[in-house]
Parts: structure tokens; C-alpha cells; sequence
């Protein structure tokens, strides 16, 4: 599983020893049938309140994928950081969720020099009981540019957006709570109405879906045959992440 790359400079200062990384809940689905890729999603995140406050990093996030996890990720995030290491600005940012768009991937043209793009519109949420709205959207396959939104589920406000060429066939997505050396999540997490776009029909995609460390989902749907999944609800409760 490729993840959020960490702040380097604020882990070596902070830590002696490599940090360590481990995962609450996770739900996915993939890949997808030979020939068929997935083009959209459109999920709402309710992430509860972050901790008082963050020893690590604490990232919660929806991605997808290629087949080997060797393209780009592309990842939007409900994050907390190091003390005074956010990737927001503003005076709440240790004690409230960062929001931002995010790709953990690789310069077009590169297959080894994987970096961590971050969109440079990225907000703070006052309000995460409104819920955060991701879109990821193909909105040129010729060119093979992604589009990501982070909007405020209630308001529509943006709170992150990032584009970048990723010309990867994406045939994975799962959910994530990402743990290093964090200061643990202390409330339990929804992702609702999850919607995912197919390139083509793919009836089997729904029977690919698995859970890890007590996550919980309600049944993978499709009203056109394949072209369109959705899962109405995933649960995230509070556990101890574990290792991979
Ligand atoms: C994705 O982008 C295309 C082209 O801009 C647009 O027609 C479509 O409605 C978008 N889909 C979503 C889920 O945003
Ligand atoms: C679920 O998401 C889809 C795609 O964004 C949208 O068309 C639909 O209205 C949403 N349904 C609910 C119940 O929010």
C-alpha cells in the first residue's frame, strides 16, 4: 500500500529512528475486470474531531490506484500534523483537520522519482460535521488529466483542489486511516454515499470489496449493470492502528 509521504525534516527532528507506520480500518474494491478502469469518485468523508492534539501524523484518506500500487495515488486528505507542522496555515491548524488534494506519485515521464504534490489551495475545517466531499474526476482521458475537489458537504465551499496528468490505468480504490507515529483517532469516521465511475461495465466489481481491522460497509450497489457502484455507508471506529 503506497501512502502519504511524511514531512521529513519535522520526523528526523522529532525522532532518532525511522518512523513507524500503521493503519486503522481500511475498506477497498479492485482491481477492476481486465479493460475497464475506474474514471470517477465522488465520496463524503465525516471525520469527527481530530485529537487535542498530534505527536504525528494522522491522515485519513480515500485513494486510487494502479494494478501494482506503481503509478500515482491519488489521495484527498482529512490530515493532522506534527505540532506546528501542518500543511495549512491559520491559528487552529494543530487542532483541526487540514484538508487538502493530493497526489503520492510521479513526475510525467518518471517511473522512480516519487514524490508527494500537494495542491496549493488547502483549508482548515472548522466544520467537520458538515462532512468533506471528494471528487476525483477524469476530465481529459486523451491527455489523461485529474481533476480532485475537496468541497464542504453542507456549503459546497472548496476547500481543495489539485490537477495533474496521472496516465495510469486506476483499477484499485480503498479508504485509509493512516497512523505515523500519530497521536491515535478518538472519533469514529463515516465515508457516505460513495460513488464510483467506471470506463465500462464490470458486473463483478462490487464482489471484490474487502475490510481490514474492523471496518464495516453496507453492500456495494448498481443500478446500470456495472458502469456505476455505489456504497451507500462505510464505518470507521476507533482502533488501534496496526502494521500493515
Ligand atoms: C467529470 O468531468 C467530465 C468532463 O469535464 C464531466 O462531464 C463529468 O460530469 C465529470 N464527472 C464528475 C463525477 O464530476
Ligand atoms: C450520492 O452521490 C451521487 C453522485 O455524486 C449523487 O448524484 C447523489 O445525489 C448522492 N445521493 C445522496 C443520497 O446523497
Amino acid at each position: 500500500m503506497q501512502y502519504k509521504q511524511l514531512n521529513w525534516s519535522a520526523a528526523l527532528l522529532a525522532l532518532p529512528f525511522a518512523t513507524a507506520q500503521t493503519w486503522g480500518p481500511v475498506v477497498g474494491l479492485g482491481p477492476t475486470a481486465d479493460g475497464v478502469t475506474i474514471t470517477s469518485v465522488v465520496a463524503t468523508i465525516y471525520p469527527g474531531a481530530p485529537p487535542a492534539s498530534q505527536a504525528g501524523g494522522l491522515y485519513s484518506w480515500i485513494g486510487i490506484d494502479n494494478e501494482d500500487e506503481t503509478g500515482d495515488l491519488i489521495q484527498g486528505i482529512v490530515g493532522q500534523y506534527i505540532a506546528g507542522e501542518s500543511e495549512c496555515q491559520g491559528t487552529n491548524r494543530d487542532t483541526e483537520w487540514c484538508i487538502s488534494a493530493e497526489v503520492y506519485g510521479l513526475a510525467v515521464g518518471s517511473t522512480e522519482d516519487y514524490a508527494q504534490y500537494v495542491g496549493t489551495k488547502l483549508t482548515l475545517d472548522a466544520t467537520p460535521a458538515h462532512g468533506i466531499t471528494f471528487t476525483y474526476n477524469l476530465t481529459d482521458s486523451t491527455t489523461k488529466s485529474w481533476t480532485q475537489t475537496a468541497r464542504d458537504a453542507v456549503t459546497g465551499t472548496l476547500l481543495a483542489t489539485f490537477t495533474k496528468i496521472s496516465d495510469y490505468d486506476f483499477v484499485r480504490i480503498n479508504t485509509a486511516v493512516e497512523c505515523a507515529d500519530c497521536t491515535a483517532p478518538i472519533s469514529a469516521q463515516t465515508w457516505q454515499n460513495i460513488t464510483i465511475g467506471l470506463s465500462g461495465a464490470d458486473a463483478a466489481f462490487g464482489k471484490t470489496i474487502f475490510q481490514s481491522n474492523s471496518a464495516t460497509n453496507t453492500a456495494p450497489v448498481t443500478a446500470d449493470k456495472g458502469k456505476t457502484w455505489t456504497i451507500a455507508k462505510i464505518n470507521v471506529p476507533v482502533v488501534t492502528p496496526i502494521a500493515d
